[in-house]
């Protein structure tokens, strides 16, 4: 038994002269919720089609749910929301949901069912309006995201595939989405997703890989990338005046590298090697009356805006050529 949802080795997807996506290997672990991260056109649709089988890699090899990703009996056990959005738009709502539960081969009663909780769900069917029996071209845009939403797991999918769900979204409804997703973790499940907007992923996110210009910049588990970039800073309040033995603790080079101080308020960079435990020990022996003592991360933003950068992007450009 895997522990991988996803195995992708080395593949490579050449679009005429243009590489799209070179020598990537990514693993999504089982149970896991999962970010493709990238900016535009790094090739994370591209990775995408490739899992689902829409287009062959033209090297390498994915496995999924522990098969080859073109065994037969894949295709009902994932549930896909392509970055192309569109229903039929004279179709009933309701019309369309089962459609959609019927190709996956569920029966129409029960499909019936789950239909009307989504739609409780998602805030489409509430005690004043049903927006089941509307067509979809009387839909916002958003509701439509969602109805197609509802689409993607009706059968109730192993592994879930969304290509930039939040686009779109208002908060309201990103919120519902990021809460579904959450869900969807809980029962087991594996949920992977396409995105650029970093906090998103940030608070869904077990693991990530971030993409530019087609290839692998990092990959992980998020605490673990953010322990490997972290700044090794600490966020420190006193109470009360600063006594002359912290001002000591502070200024122990083997502890402190940098402290930016701000009278009650201190922003501390650890020395190499030393530990953050030892210093907060030695602050408390100090006499003094912590408020907070945190250790502070960079966000996946910065991370993000650190590894890929605008001179990430540039190359990429120069790539197209
Ligand atoms: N069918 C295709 N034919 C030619 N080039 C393609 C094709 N599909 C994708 N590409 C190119 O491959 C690169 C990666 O595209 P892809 O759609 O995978 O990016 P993306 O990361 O999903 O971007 P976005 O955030 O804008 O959705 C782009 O340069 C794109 O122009
Ligand atoms: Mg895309």
């Amino acid at each position: 038994m895997t522990d991988y949802c996803i195995e992708i080795e080395n593949i490579t997807k050449r679009f005429a002269q243009h590489v799209a996506v070179r020598n990537l290997s990514l693993h999504v672990p089982k149970g896991s919720v999962y970010g493709l991260l990238g900016p535009n056109g790094a090739g994370k649709t591209t990775t995408i089609r490739m899992m689902l089988d829409i287009i062959a890699p033209d090297e390498g090899t994915i496995r999924i749910l522990g098969v080859p990703f073109n065994d037969k009996h894949i295709p009902n056990r994932i549930g896909y929301l392509p970055e192309e959005r569109g229903l039929y738009r004279k179709m009933q709502v309701r019309r369309i949901l089962r459609f959609l539960a019927e190709l996956k081969g569920m029966k129409g009663a029960v499909a019936d069912a789950r239909i009307t909780e989504w739609l409780e769900r998602l805030d489409l069917k509430t005690a004043e309006k049903d927006w089941g029996l509307a067509k979809i071209d009387e839909l916002s845009r958003g509701m439509q995201q969602k109805v197609q939403f509802i689409g993607t797991l009706l059968h109730d999918p192993d592994l879930v595939i969304l290509d930039e769900p939040f686009s779109g979204l208002d908060p309201i409804n990103s919120q519902a989405l990021k809460d579904a997703v959450v869900d969807l973790k809980r029962r087991g499940k594996t949920v992977i997703f396409s995105t650029h907007l970093m906090d998103n992923a940030e608070r869904l996110c077990d693991s990530v890989c971030i993409i530019a210009r087609g290839e692998k910049v990092l990959d992980g588990p998020i605490a673990r990338i953010k322990a490997e970039h972290g700044t090794r800073n600490i966020a420190l309040s006193l109470d009360g005046e600063t006594s002359e033995s912290v001002a000591e603790v502070l200024a122990d080079r083997s502890l402190v590298q940098r402290v930016d101080d701000s009278n009650r308020y201190f922003e501390i960079e650890l020395a190499p090697g030393a530990d953050s435990q030892r210093l907060l020990r030695r602050i408390v022996d100090s006499g003094a009356t912590i408020q907070r003592f945190e250790l502070v991360q960079p966000s996946l933003h910065q991370i993000f805006l650190e590894r890929v950068g605008a001179a990430g992007i540039e190359s990429g450009m120069a790539g197209h050529g």
